[in-house]
């Protein structure tokens, strides 16, 4: 049975934890689906870990389009949600519906996840209000990485309980805490009644999100603290090709069974 907003709202109410993890294409994200994962977001993270930008900032809405759609093709129960991306709804609310309806209309997902709190409050309304599920992201909000300053984790806990009880008045059936001390975390948690998801945000969150290729040590970008590696699949990788290599300058490769 995929996962649905009733469900996941279901999760909460009886304390069980959600769980979700970024893919970016159909190989992982038929691993991740048949592991079990709730939630599967498409995210704008792979402007850092699949195209090896600095940043969120250039992935564009048919990057978004593309890797979605791939997603899906993939996935049998977890939800699926695509990331929108910088500059696809911050222009106005008609851009920002038909950018959300992209998601649901070429890609297969059925939710849609934007990043801000009470300023992209009217936003979260009038994509809701047209059938689209919207999950919000505060705290750490990476495509405003300008205007915070830099990757911070974000202290002002009066903003962030503001922050998510707006985005619950307004329609949100989720919100990502990123980057806010547990304590914080856990107030915002108790104070809404949607599920919170956390990454670098402790464990009293409804649910924990992180992304697939750091969990997985697959890039070598400088891990954040809240990343636990649970696989060295990059250094598997880079040994394997190392064996093909070898094996292809001493001739051992292709043998007698791999050849017609
Ligand atoms: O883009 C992303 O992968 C995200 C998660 C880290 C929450 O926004």
């Amino acid at each position: 049975m995929p996962v649905t907003v009733t469900k996941l709202l279901k999760m909460k109410e009886r304390n069980e934890k959600i769980s979700a993890l970024t893919a970016y294409d159909y190989p992982f994200a038929k691993i991740v689906d048949e592991s079990g994962v709730h939630i599967i977001l498409v995210g704008d993270s792979l402007g850092n870990v699949i195209q090896g930008e600095s940043s969120t900032l250039p992935v564009t809405m048919d990057e978004m389009i593309y890797h979605t759609r791939i997603v899906s093709k993939g996935v049998q129960n977890a939800m699926v949600v695509g990331d929108m991306p910088f500059m696809s709804y911050q222009v106005s609310i008609e851009d920002a519906i038909r950018n959300a309806g992209r998601f649901l209309k070429e890609t297969g997902a059925s939710a849609v996840k934007l990043e801000g709190g009470a300023s992209v409050s009217t936003l979260i309304k009038s994509i809701s209000a047209a059938g689209i599920p919207v999950q919000a992201h505060i705290g750490l909000t990476p495509q405003s990485v300008h205007q915070m300053g830099g990757y911070r984790v974000q202290r002002d806990e009066e903003r962030l309980l503001d922050d998510a009880k707006e985005v619950e008045a307004a329609g949100a059936f989720s919100v990502v805490l990123e980057g806010i001390p547990s304590d914080i975390a856990k107030k915002i948690t108790q104070a809404v009644k949607i599920p919170t998801i956390g990454i670098g945000a402790g464990p009293d969150c409804d649910g924990q999100i992180l992304v697939l290729h750091d969990m997985l040590a697959l890039t070598d970008r400088k891990m954040p603290k809240f990343v636990k590696q649970y696989a060295q699949l990059g250094e598997v990788a880079r040994d394997s090709i190392k064996d093909y290599v070898d094996e292809v300058a001493k001739g051992t490769f292709p043998s007698e069974e791999h050849c017609y």
